[in-house]
């Protein structure tokens, strides 16, 4: 089995989850990792382990560095199952090993999933333990991404071992940033954001302060690559989203039944492009609602358009609202729009829906019954290119 070394003596021992499609519930498209990390020092760790079904490849994994029943502390970041899943199976071997986690959620949370029969020892905010030559503190993070979770700083190598945070979907059989393809790294961490940290902004902030005074030189998180030469990069990106800054982007999602929808937003993209803002179009027929969230995070403005079908928005749409409404995007600009062909109560619905998320409505709805005319249409398109 091939050694991935971080640093001597500190192995990534977790897996790639080359073929997961749905994360948590929502689409994917090159799967993920479950990271987990070994430090061998005169007391051995394993931070964080892995989803159950790969409980035999992080064992073999581990097994290929030390004997993995001499195990002295598993440490977990994160209750949730995708890095406590073979936290059974690592304690049955590791017979001696201390379960380390936050004080008093993340004990909460195991003993929920795994039972109350491990030897557990909870950790606060600034606890230590040594390992020998080395040193794990902990920090409190909690919602990045559930209430539970914590970093794990190690001070000598100047670590941070950082769960979720940090992390994406990227696949590769390398670890770190400078091995793959950098802008689509970043694109990946934006996703990662956009579907899972997006509505929790004020305690990525919290979290990008607690670690601001350390001084670290690897991030390792328990998704994706490790960030050793770009972290500056993921960092500013971290500012940027956890601070709800956006660009100039406007994006046109809609559903269509006939094309009238459809005409009406290749109008509004023309609109936008006549007045100098980026514009992207998504049919949501053929487009994955976590690709558009990824886009949400980061756009200024946003048109959202449905057709009547059966006296409302069609389901697409409101799966879209559903989705867009638990992740809770701030400051966005934008407007309804959608044809019909007698009763029309869509656009009025998705004006309202966008009033309820938050939405600061732009433009008055722009609705057409049955086929957009040509002069319509290019009053639309001056509607949208005038907007302020
Ligand atoms: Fe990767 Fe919130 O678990």
């Amino acid at each position: 089995m091939h050694k991935k070394e971080v640093k001597p003596g500190i192995y990534s021992v977790g897996v790639v989850d080359w073929n997961l499609r749905s994360f948590h519930g929502y689409p994917i498209h090159k799967g993920t990792t479950y990271n987990a990390y070994l430090i061998v020092d005169d007391k051995i760790a394993l931070i964080d382990t892995v989803k159950a079904n790969f409980a035999e490849e992080l064992l073999d994994r581990i097994s290929a560095i030390i004997d993995p029943s001499k195990i002295d502390y598993v440490i977990s970041n994160h209750v949730e199952m995708d890095h406590s899943g073979s936290i059974p199976a690592i304690m049955n071997v590791a017979k001696n090993a201390e379960l380390i986690t936050s004080a008093p959620n993340g004990l909460r949370g195991l003993i929920a999933h795994y039972g109350a029969d491990f030897p557990y020892r909870e950790v606060k905010a600034g606890d230590s333990i040594s390992l020998g030559k080395r040193t794990l503190t902990f920090i409190g993070t909690p919602m990045l991404h559930w209430p539970d979770n914590m970093l794990t700083y190690c001070p000598e190598e100047k670590i941070l071992f950082s769960n979720d945070a940090f992390g994406q979907h990227h696949t590769s059989n390398f670890i770190f940033d400078d091995e793959i393809d950098l802008p689509t790294a970043l694109y990946d961490a934006q996703g990662y954001y956009a579907n899972i940290l997006f509505p929790f902004g004020s305690q990525a902030k919290k979290a990008l302060s607690a670690v601001g005074g350390l001084d670290f030189e690897i991030i390792a998180p328990s998704h994706g690559i490790l960030w050793r030469s770009h972290i500056k990069d993921i960092i500013a990106k971290y500012q940027q989203w956890a601070g709800g800054e956006m660009d100039d982007t406007a994006l046109v999602i809609y559903d269509t039944m006939w094309k009238s929808t459809e005409k009406i937003a290749r109008r509004i993209v023309e609109g936008f492009a006549k007045r100098g803002t980026r514009a992207i179009m998504y049919d949501l027929s053929v487009s994955e609602l976590s690709d558009i969230m990824t886009e949400v995070l980061t756009a200024r403005y946003l048109a959202i358009g449905s057709p009547t079908l059966d006296n409302t928005i069609t389901p697409r749409v409101g799966a879209l609202l559903t989705y867009m409404k638990g992740l809770s995007p701030k400051g966005k600009k934008g407007f309804a729009f959608g044809s019909y062909g007698w009763g029309g109560q869509s656009v009025d619905i998705l004006n309202k829906e966008l009033t309820d998320i938050g939405v600061e409505v732009i433009l008055d709805p722009v609705k057409i019954k049955y086929i957009p005319t040509k002069e319509q249409l290019e009053e639309i398109e001056n509607k949208v290119a005038a907007i302020e």
